[in-house]
């Protein structure tokens, strides 16, 4: 599958991630399907894409989109609880929970319902891509690739594609090209057996450890750690979300 083939989306997991990547590709202009497993978790997230704080209609509010094409980017969504929604898609993005073993199921039972040639996409947060789609067939897997957002879709602009060693170029190339069509900064993350967190996530991880351990050891509090840095590296939102009691001018 070539980006320019691409015209369907299929997302597997409504919820936040799900609700945000959807509406991010209705805005740019592609059909989307979206797979939950309930009414519930269907109405929730079509209330967030249309309704909710940064959906479609507040866009609209905030100057950020016409209101014709909100109409024409709303009739683009539409939503299901079964995988066979997906079927006719040109790429499927997951993103249900963070437990391996689902994702490695719900991907395999997947394969043999979406078309051939479709790429698999997983939003996972870090787990080794490689791992994620261990069962899909061996057609399938050169169209395995990680796509891992940022929460808020629609507004951060980061976008990891983490590559495996069976990935093929032109699955890259259409995760890389889908991405920026999303209005994403795309950074290549090679999958790394054994690591959990790609780029964005260790590099965190291991910052906020340092953080936990300079306040575990009371050489700072929460407050002073969050002012450090956001005053001294541009971290907007720290580590302990205290502001370090410094105002929103920051
Ligand atoms: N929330 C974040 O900040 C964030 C950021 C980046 C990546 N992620 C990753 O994205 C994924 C989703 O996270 P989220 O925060 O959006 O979770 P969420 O709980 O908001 O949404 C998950 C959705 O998946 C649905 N679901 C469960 N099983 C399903 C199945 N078999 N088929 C289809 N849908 C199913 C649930 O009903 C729910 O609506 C996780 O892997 C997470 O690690 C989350």
């Amino acid at each position: 599958m070539k980006f320019e083939e691409i015209k369907k989306v299929g997302i597997l997991g409504g919820g936040i991630m799900g609700g945000g990547i959807a509406q991010t590709y209705a805005v740019a202009g592609y059909d989307v399907v979206v797979r939950d497993i309930n009414q519930e978790a269907i109405d929730k997230t079509r209330y967030a894409v249309f309704d909710g704080k940064w959906g479609i209609k507040r866009g609209v509010e905030r100057g950020k989109l016409a209101f014709d094409d909100a109409l024409v980017a709303m009739s683009r969504v539409s939503f299901g609880e079964q995988l066979s929604v997906l079927a006719d898609c040109d790429i499927v993005i997951e993103a249900i929970p963070e437990k391996l073993e689902l994702k490695q199921q719900v991907f395999a039972e997947l394969d043999g319902v979406v078309k051939p040639g479709a790429i698999f996409a997983s939003n996972t947060s870090g787990f080794v891509i490689a791992e994620v789609g261990r069962d899909v067939s061996a057609a399938r897997k050169p169209l395995f690739v990680g796509m891992h957002f940022s929460n808020p879709v629609t507004t951060m602009r980061m976008l990891e594609v983490i590559y495996t060693p069976e990935t093929s170029q032109d699955t890259i190339d259409a995760a890389v090209k889908l991405g920026e069509a999303g209005g994403k900064a795309v950074s290549m993350v090679k999958d790394a057996p054994g690591t959990y967190g790609f780029l964005l996530n260790r590099i965190f991880g291991a910052a906020y450890r340092e953080a936990k351990a300079i306040v575990d050891a009371g050489i700072a509090t929460p407050e002073d750690v969050d002012k450090a840095m956001i005053t001294g590296r541009n971290w907007p939102s720290a580590f302990f979300g205290s502001r370090g009691g410094i105002g929103k001018e920051w």
